[in-house]
């Protein structure tokens, strides 16, 4: 058949096609128009050719007939094929479907890349039912089907969302180094390196420079990674992670939970009235509605989870550590040892999940004992036994966000670093926030990849990065 292929050729007489995105079609409608991408979906029938198009800014159904339908090109056309195609928007009869409510009608194209077929074909490689590791062996072409693609467009309006709430409310964006020599958040987590013969760590927060900006900058916040040697593989733990921190000073523990609150519900807003990043939103929960059921059938889950997001209600729940021991205690959630809380224990993620679900709204968890927490955090005055600290839990996910108050005397930011064991020296810079004027002050940081699950109902954290690392995988 490829032997009677025709060459096509452009007709002179047309006039000449406006170079354009998906997203701009509907304002383009009834004029020429040539529009690059990838072939999507692709439906060969006699004579006749369906392909939806994908640029990355949206899909649009495309219609080759007769002539265009035999060349040598269209004869072998497979998806991702890369392609220009030329000719006219025409907005579909009533009771067609196609995304934006219409579709181009070809005149002329050309091939720019050919893509396999066969056992190379995109659809052997990354199957919907492939197994796991074969995706993420392959996230570079697992990225282009609709899942992955939605839920990096959501994260793409969270990250802008969040600069637009953090401008609102008047915090400054900095860039914190990732290379350091101090640690934030425990030596367990900590990925060293050798930086020029001397010891240097990947950064975990960039909390402590964060609190270095505030005589400088006022409050303060960078969108940065954050880095965990984890050893343990959950579905929420990465070894390089997106991480939204703030800083502010002159707080009350109070300010800061009330900010908080503020800077969640406000940035969900920013994201929820964006029409099409709802319909993505719903799109993904729907499609975590149906691997919840296959989950279901499979036996892995007790029972079906719904996933349908809403904005969340303000106020959050607020919630002591003691109180959360007794509800844990009451509902007959075990601790790690199978027996119940007790003050002073961890709550580990099973228990920490099984409570965020059985409450099903966000809670701040608060006043977590000092010695669960990180050095720095500050005592609450009225309980010596714990600290102003709160996680905030979500439904679906458990903790997506960690904050406290942070220790602002320098004699007890001494004691705390002899009570650790962590030298004070490679600390100088931070312990002078308490020399040279000291502040109350307090912040907190946001995984983004666990506040992404929760709001597009992800089994994983690993589906919210581009391309996750964890335990085992550093590519690609
Ligand atoms: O609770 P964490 O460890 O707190 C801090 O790092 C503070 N220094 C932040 C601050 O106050 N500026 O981490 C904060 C959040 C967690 O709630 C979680 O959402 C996320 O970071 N996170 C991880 N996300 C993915 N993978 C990991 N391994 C994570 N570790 C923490």
């Amino acid at each position: 058949e490829a032997a009677k292929a025709i060459k096509l050729v452009e007709d002179p007489s047309k006039p000449a096609a406006k170079k354009i995105k998906i997203k701009d079609t509907t304002d383009h409608r009834n004029v020429r128009v040539a529009i690059s991408g990838w072939v999507h979906r692709l439906r060969q029938q006699k004579s006749m050719i369906f392909i939806t198009l994908r640029d990355g800014t949206g899909l649009l159904q495309c219609i080759l007939a007769d002539k265009l339908t035999e060349t040598y090109d269209a004869l072998t056309m497979t998806l991702e094929t890369s392609i220009t195609l030329h000719g006219e928007i025409k907005e579909l009869p009533a009771g067609a479907h196609a995304p934006g409510g219409h579709e181009l009608i070809v005149d002329y194209y050309t091939v720019i890349g050919r893509a396999p077929g066969g056992d190379e074909a995109i659809t052997n490689i990354v199957a919907p039912d492939a197994d796991p590791q074969t995706k993420y062996n392959n996230r570079h072409l697992t990225i282009r089907g609709d899942v992955a693609s939605a839920n990096l467009k959501v994260r793409a309006a969270v990250v802008r969302a969040f600069r637009r709430s953090y401008d609102d409310l008047g915090l400054l964006e900095v860039t914190p180094p990732c290379m350091v020599q101090t640690m934030c958040e425990g030596g367990a987590t900590l990925f060293e390196f050798d930086y020029y013969g001397e010891k240097a760590y990947l950064t975990q927060s960039s909390q402590l420079y964060l609190e270095t900006c505030l005589p400088s900058l006022g409050d303060v916040f960078c969108i940065q990674e954050s880095f965990r040697a984890e050893k343990s593989l959950t579905r929420r733990h990465l070894s390089e992670y997106t991480h939204i921190e703030a800083e502010l000073a002159f707080i009350t523990f109070d300010d800061l939970l009330n900010h908080l609150e503020d800077m969640i519900c406000r940035t969900i807003d920013h994201v929820w009235n964006d029409p099409q990043i709802r319909a993505f939103i719903q799109e993904l929960n729907e499609e975590a509605n149906r691997e919840e059921k296959k989950r279901f059938e499979k036996k892995e889950v007790a029972e079906i989870k719904h996933y349908e997001f809403q904005p969340p209600q303000r106020p959050f729940r607020r919630m002591k550590y003691e109180e959360a021991i007794a509800w844990l205690n009451e509902h007959g959630i075990p601790n790690e040892e199978g027996e119940p809380h007790k003050f002073g224990d961890d709550i580990a993620e099973a228990a920490e999940r099984r409570m965020t679900d059985i409450l099903n709204t966000p809670i701040f968890l608060t006043h977590f004992p000092f010695e669960l927490k990180a050095f720095y955090m500050k005592k609450d005055p009225s309980d010596p036994r714990v600290t102003e600290s709160v996680d905030c839990l979500m439904p679906g996910v458990g903790e997506i966000v960690g904050g406290s108050m942070r220790m602002d005397d320098l004699e007890e930011l001494l004691a705390a670093y002899k009570r650790e064991g962590i030298p004070a020296d490679p600390y100088y810079w931070f312990t002078d926030q308490r020399k040279y004027g000291t502040t109350p002050h307090g912040g907190y940081g946001i995984g983004l990849e666990r506040l992404l699950a929760w709001i597009t109902g992800r089994w994983t954290v690993k589906e919210c990065s581009l391309y996750p690392r964890w335990m085992g995988r550093c590519t690609p």
